[in-house]
């Protein structure tokens, strides 16, 4: 089954064409960072403007790049929500058109599953192995963290499409953290990857920033207090003394601080269900390579002695920031669960609403 999907929840305008849920025939990204770099952040209203001018020319570029016609694509997914209204609309928009137009299905999916699908993307060999291999490959129940600029969340997926939220912030996500430190350091947007570079030898120890792990035993994240100790230390520091090396110790204690807590809880996640046979890492964030790093240790110091629990990220840079063949790798899967459900010509309508379906 060939799907086409569409994301516009934020800042990229992204179409994908992908068979069976795994298989990405195409990928095409197109992403306003440029533009939201002069204002240090995404302006709601020239996104969508953007969206509406590179839509329909990344929407082609996507059918030309899986070498496919309309008539081969079964059926049509796009992210609904969260994310910002008025560039969720140019999505759904598009895809209520084609599905009118052309006589495909519709799936709506939420982006936060669409992002926990990204590890289904072409993981792990998956590709030379075949579609029964990586069907097979994902073993249920699943533990997720998920860490994007607008969400972080621990999820626990028992099965497709089926998930409990355990955890999530109860104010800035770690990408937003990411975003607003690299703000205050001056490093640019976005500040996940621009904090990662900068940490890059530097002095993780040098200033010992807060952890912040709230209530005995809640899965919940809180990262609005450690951004505002980097602004006050920063604030005290003489703008003299704020050269390349203060930057550089800052980005490493700040990115350490986060990696740990990140990391520490999804370890108490795991511990409260130790039946869970898989740890994903999925959203933005989980380009971050000294999160991935902590998570890896924190896995071979369990010394697990049954069966070794897997731990995947998406396979792809592309995959973990926000895309659109994670979109039509989550409608698929949703989409055989209970195809009753979907039809052509229905009328998707955008939400903010966190709700997983
Ligand atoms: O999932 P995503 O593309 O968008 C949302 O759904 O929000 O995540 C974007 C976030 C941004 O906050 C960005 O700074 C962060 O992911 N990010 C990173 C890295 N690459 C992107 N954060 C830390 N380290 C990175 N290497
Ligand atoms: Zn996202």
């Amino acid at each position: 089954m060939k799907i086409l999907g569409i994301e516009t929840s934020c800042d990229e305008t992204a179409c994908a064409v992908v068979e069976d849920g795994w298989k990405v025939l195409s990928n095409v990204i197109y992403s306003q960072i440029d533009l939201h770099a002069k204002t240090g952040g995404v302006v709601p209203e020239v996104a969508a403007r953007e969206h509406v001018l590179k839509m329909i020319p990344v929407l082609e570029e996507a059918i030309v790049e899986a070498e496919i016609g309309w008539e081969e694509i079964d059926a049509v997914a796009v992210t609904r929500g969260p994310g910002l209204l008025s560039s969720l609309i140019i999505g759904t928009e598009t895809a209520n058109v084609i599905s009118y137009a052309k006589g495909k299905i519709l799936i709506p999916v939420q982006h936060i599953a669409g992002h926990i699908y990204s590890n289904w993307l072409e993981a792990g060999g998956w590709e030379k192995e075949g579609l029964l291999a990586s069907l097979a490959t994902v073993k249920f129940p699943v533990l997720i963290l998920t860490v994007s600029g607008g969400h972080n969340e621990l999820i626990l997926m028992r099965g497709h499409g089926d998930f409990e939220m355990l955890g999530e912030t109860r104010d800035d996500a770690a990408g937003e953290a990411f975003d607003k430190v690299a703000r205050i350091l001056g490093l640019g947007y976005p500040g996940g990857p621009a904090i990662s570079r900068m940490a890059e030898g530097g002095n993780a120890e040098r200033f010992k920033l807060p952890r912040i792990f709230l209530e005995k035993g809640s899965l919940d994240f809180s990262f609005s207090g450690l951004k505002t100790a980097v602004l006050n230390e920063v604030k005290k520091t003489p703008l003299t003394e704020q050269d390349e090396e203060f930057k550089k110790d800052m980005a490493a204690s700040f990115q350490e601080a986060v990696v740990e807590v990140l990391a520490e809880k999804l370890m108490s996640a795991y511990k409260a269900h130790p039946d869970v046979k898989e740890l994903h890492l999925a959203g933005g964030v989980s380009a971050n390579k000294r999160l991935r790093e902590a998570i890896q240790k924190r896995i071979d110091e369990t010394g697990n002695t049954g069966e070794a629990i897997k731990f995947r990220y998406p396979s792809s840079l592309r995959y973990c920031t926000d895309n659109a063949a994670m979109i039509a790798a989550a409608a698929y899967f949703i989409y055989k669960k209970s195809p009753e459900n979907y039809r052509a010509a229905t009328n998707i309508v955008p939400t903010t609403s966190f709700e997983m379906w």
